[in-house]
């Protein structure tokens, strides 16, 4: 792999999924793969699961790992042919460059404005990171993908499923802030990609870009989609129009009990943090059903699955 910034970047991505399920029944199988490689992981915007679950899975394989807080440094550049007479101190071309001196992957979180689309369906810093760091790019969350913590929500299917083809569904869930879409395009993304029946269900108005639903069945009735679930997975999304911006909704979307009942004993996902009592109750979240834990703690071998086939790929 010569870098991860969705699922077409993978050459066969339920490889990927069975290659994390075998490191996590062997995590440190492989201590010195990464010796003498460093890994940078530089982030736009905060982290708790990316940024823990990376540094580890580096750290299994040997890598040193540096963390770059690069919110708290100086403003970057990121438009060519810009007189840098204002806010920013320097070009992407330069950082990444330098960057790339010390480092041998570079992870970027960068997370979108939210205030023009086509701006943020860009992925502009991530996109500029490709183009100037010399050595493989890791998406740790962009501005419209999350490839990471799909390919964990995949893994983590595929560790619990019940049957062949669990259906799985998506459901948009409020949340009192606007957030991004990133998370919900890259499970459809991965998901379209995996042996399951996946049913996409949000308010009218919320629907995603159609570049990432494609032909997944969309519903607008909660209940309906929710009927014979095994994996309800919840996530908000800000609405694509007006782009970025939270809209009334008639009926309550929050994940219930009583809205469970109507799964075929579904298990619950979010990717976290996640709005206790806005998105879903406290009883789904504390329930023996909830794998929010289980698919947080597969964000190490899913980190893990990806570093190691860069660190393995054929140089030169
Ligand atoms: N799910 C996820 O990416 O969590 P963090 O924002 O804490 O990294």
């Amino acid at each position: 792999m010569q870098q991860f910034t969705s699922v077409y970047d993978v050459a066969d991505p339920q490889l990927l999924v069975q290659a994390a399920l075998a490191i996590k029944k062997n995590p440190h199988a492989h201590p010195d793969l990464g010796r003498h490689k460093t890994v940078l992981l530089v982030f736009f915007n905060p982290s708790l699961r990316t940024r823990l679950s990376t540094e580890l899975a580096a750290r299994n394989l040997g890598c040193n790992v540096m963390t770059l807080n690069a919110a708290e440094g100086w403003q970057l550049e990121f438009t060519d042919g810009t007189v840098m007479d204002g806010s920013t101190a320097e070009h992407i071309r330069e950082a990444a460059g330098v960057m790339s001196q010390y480092a041998d992957i570079i992870g970027v979180r960068s997370f979108p404005g939210l205030q023009d689309r086509a701006t943020d369906y860009a992925d502009e810093v991530l996109r500029a990171f490709i183009a100037h760091a010399t050595v493989p790019v890791v998406s740790l969350e962009s501005a419209i993908r999350h490839p990471l913590q799909s390919l964990a929500d995949w893994v983590t299917i595929e560790e619990y499923k019940r049957q062949d083809r669990p259906r799985v569904v998506l459901t948009w869930a409020p949340h009192p802030r606007t957030l991004p879409q990133a998370v919900s395009n890259s499970f459809l993304e991965w998901l379209q990609h995996a042996p399951v029946e996946l049913v996409l269900t949000h308010p009218a108005g919320y629907e995603l870009d159609p570049a990432f639903v494609k032909d997944t069945p969309v519903s607008h009735d909660q209940a309906a989609a929710f009927a014979g679930a095994d994996f309800i997975y919840a996530k908000n999304w800000s609405a694509l129009h007006p782009y970025g911006q939270r809209l009334p909704v008639a009926t309550d979307w929050q994940v219930t009990a009583a809205k469970m009942a109507l799964t075929n004993n579904a298990y619950f996902m979010h990717c976290l943090p996640v709005r206790r009592n806005v998105v879903v109750s406290d009883a789904v979240l504390d329930s023996p059903q909830s794998l929010v834990l289980p698919q947080a703690r597969n964000r190490l071998f899913a980190a893990q699955a990806v570093l190691q086939q860069i660190l393995e790929r054929p140089v030169g």
